[in-house]
């Protein structure tokens, strides 16, 4: 098959087109690399240019003979999307419309996208289902959901098929180690935990240790980024085959709090790290954890790093190997 990754030079999507080629497919990775990283995309096809570009888009489609478009050129981070959210809007809602016009227009009817945990909110549940209710607490996960909804109308309209992909906390680098997550700047608590156990920041805060948490501190459901290239590998198959629109939630079913963490973090790096307390950062839900039981019983998808040291010593390999992360462009 011939894909076309969207942001392919990003954390995920890098991963992604690694399984990919590894599974034997063709890649074409389109990316303005104004966070992805000319490096991550190792020897694959790059075509440097913008999301929203329909023209370039278009030609890329055809040139390619395009069979299935993955997107990951979102922009991604809660707590940013609450201070500037109309870039968000227009990035990830906007852009995201035009990409699909140009799909329209060439014919190319699948459709794979990066979606979020962050499109549920504040769910009372202990383990969130793909049913339960959609209320985002911030304009991140609203664009998201809009793409979602978007989605529907296009496959009803114009029979398009699309596999949504509820992440939750991406985490970890592919164990070969030569790629790894590398955001500038960084604002993840795996990185940033262990670029304190590196010696480059003093401590690492702690966003609120008053939540309603037996600890005190947020809880997320970690989820390796090489078991999140596989279950888009078994969409993607599933979309070829003919299957309907599918909604998946991708988790480990547990959840971690950042206060556990660290404390993994310390167990693998050997290092003390210190933590300090801080205020809660707008915009945060105070838990966050799948119940990613319907991809694993309709497409068999099981993730191989269930255990978060494991996570955490892929992370921890791949910033020890590259301290100042991907080089830098000129
Ligand atoms: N945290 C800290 N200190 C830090 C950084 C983060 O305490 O310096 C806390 C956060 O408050 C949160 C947890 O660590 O409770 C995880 O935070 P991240 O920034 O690593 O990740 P988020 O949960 O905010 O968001 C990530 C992705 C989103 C996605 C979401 C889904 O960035 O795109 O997971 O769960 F929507």
């Amino acid at each position: 098959m011939n894909y076309l990754l969207v942001g392919g030079a990003g954390y995920i999507g890098s991963h992604v087109a690694r399984e990919l080629a590894r599974a034997g497919h063709h890649v074409t990775i389109l990316d303005d690399l104004s966070k992805g990283h000319r490096e991550a995309v190792g020897g694959l096809e790059l075509v440097v240019g913008d999301l929203g570009d329909i023209t370039l888009a278009s030609r890329v489609l055809e040139e390619k003979s395009i069979d299935c478009v993955m997107h990951f050129a979102a922009f991604s981070l809660v707590g940013e999307s609450v201070e500037k959210p109309l870039p968000y809007y227009d990035n990830n809602v906007g852009k995201t419309t035009r990409l699909l016009m140009a799909m329209k227009e060439k014919g190319v009817t699948k459709f794979v996208l990066s979606s979020t945990a962050a499109v549920y909110g504040e769910s009372a549940k202990v383990s969130i289902e793909e049913t339960d209710p959609l209320i985002p607490t911030n304009p991140y996960g609203r664009t998201k959901l809009m793409i979602e909804q978007i989605l529907e109308d296009a496959e009803r309209a114009y029979g398009m098929k699309y596999a949504s992909l509820r992440y939750f906390n991406a985490a970890g680098a592919d164990e070969k180690g030569d790629i790894g997550e590398d955001h500038d700047p960084e604002t993840h608590l795996i990185p940033l935990v262990i670029q304190a156990a590196l010696g480059q920041r003093k401590s690492i805060s702690i966003f609120g240790t008053d939540w309603g948490t037996p600890d005190g501190t947020c809880i997320r459901d970690y989820v390796h980024v090489s078991d999140l290239a596989q279950a888009h590998i078994l969409a993607a198959e599933r979309l070829a085959e003919g299957r309907d629109s599918m909604i998946y939630n991708l988790g480990c079913q547990t959840g971690y709090s950042v206060l556990e963490i660290i404390q993994i973090t310390r167990q693998v790096t050997g290092h003390e790290i210190p933590a300090v307390e801080a205020d809660r950062r707008p915009g945060d839900p105070e838990r966050l954890v799948a119940s990613s039981a319907r991809i694993r019983s309709e497409l068999g998808w099981k993730p191989v790093y269930e255990d978060p040291e494991r996570i955490i010593r892929t992370a921890w390999n791949w910033h020890r190997g590259h301290p100042h992360g991907f080089e830098k462009e000129k």
